[in-house]
């Protein structure tokens, strides 16, 4: 019997999903989850999901870094933001980081709290390399969007699609959500950039003035061989 790949637009649809037993692939294209797929490249020892600012802060006395953002922005007094071009930098190697943002850490700790029995952390950066860690485990799947503050964003919704679209030969994709950004991503491989700058959060990141391209970065295919994965309550590198 065939594994199956459902997809999920948005945590608040995640209660109509089962996922015990199953493989959550935690997606936030922008920005978080490709962060920490850059976070470990660079070598961070491990990542702390966290889910209020106050609580990032105690981590302090535990020599982490706190890192994260709210509506895209830097926190006030947090050692990192969320741009991936922050966790290119060497003197992270080694280093453990609170970090918390304001979808991708919460879909993270809202797949743990309902059961998940492996959590991996998705991204364009390292696409190819949880492709092949999902056709290895064959275990059900469940592709977790962090969207927007509970509404569908695209860019994690074409990256749902390019994972169902690269797994559909193996798996049965279980519901239209599936179906349907398969479907998105395939009738637009080759215009991600264009398509995601129109993007409600590419718009914000503008409307920011910020001053790295963080959408040109983060749609960048396979530059990371890692695949995060929780264990516990920490991300570590594989
Ligand atoms: C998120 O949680 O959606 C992202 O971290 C937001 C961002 O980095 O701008």
């Amino acid at each position: 019997m065939a594994n199956s790949i459902e997809v999920v637009l948005s945590p608040a649809l995640l209660q109509a999903h089962e996922v015990h037993q199953k493989t959550v692939v935690i997606i936030d294209i922008l920005r978080a989850t490709s962060s920490m797929c850059v976070a470990f490249k660079t070598g961070v020892n491990k990542i702390l999901p966290v889910a209020g600012l106050d609580e990032c802060l105690l981590y302090r006395e535990f020599d982490f870094l706190c890192a994260g953002e709210r509506d895209a922005q830097k926190v006030e007094g947090f050692d990192l933001g969320n741009s991936p071009f922050e966790f290119t930098n060497p003197i992270l190697a080694g280093r453990n980081i609170a970090f918390t943002t304001t979808n991708g850490t919460k879909a993270i700790k809202m797949a743990r709290s309902r059961g998940a029995a492996h959590i991996l952390i998705g991204s364009f950066l390292n696409l190819t390399a949880v492709f092949n860690q999902l056709s290895s485990m064959q275990h059900d799947v469940v592709l977790l969007c962090a969207g927007w503050k509970d509404k569908v964003n695209l860019e994690d919704t074409l990256f749902a699609g390019a994972l169902t679209s690269m797994l559909r030969q193996q798996f049965t994709t279980e519901c239209d959500a599936a179906l349907s950004s398969a479907l998105l991503y395939e009738q637009n491989r080759h215009r991600l950039d264009e398509l995601v700058r129109q993007s409600s959060h590419a718009r914000r990141f503008k409307l920011l003035e910020m001053q790295t391209d963080d959408v040109t970065f983060c749609l960048q295919q396979n530059i990371c061989t890692n695949v995060p994965k929780l264990k516990g309550e920490y991300i570590f590198a594989s």
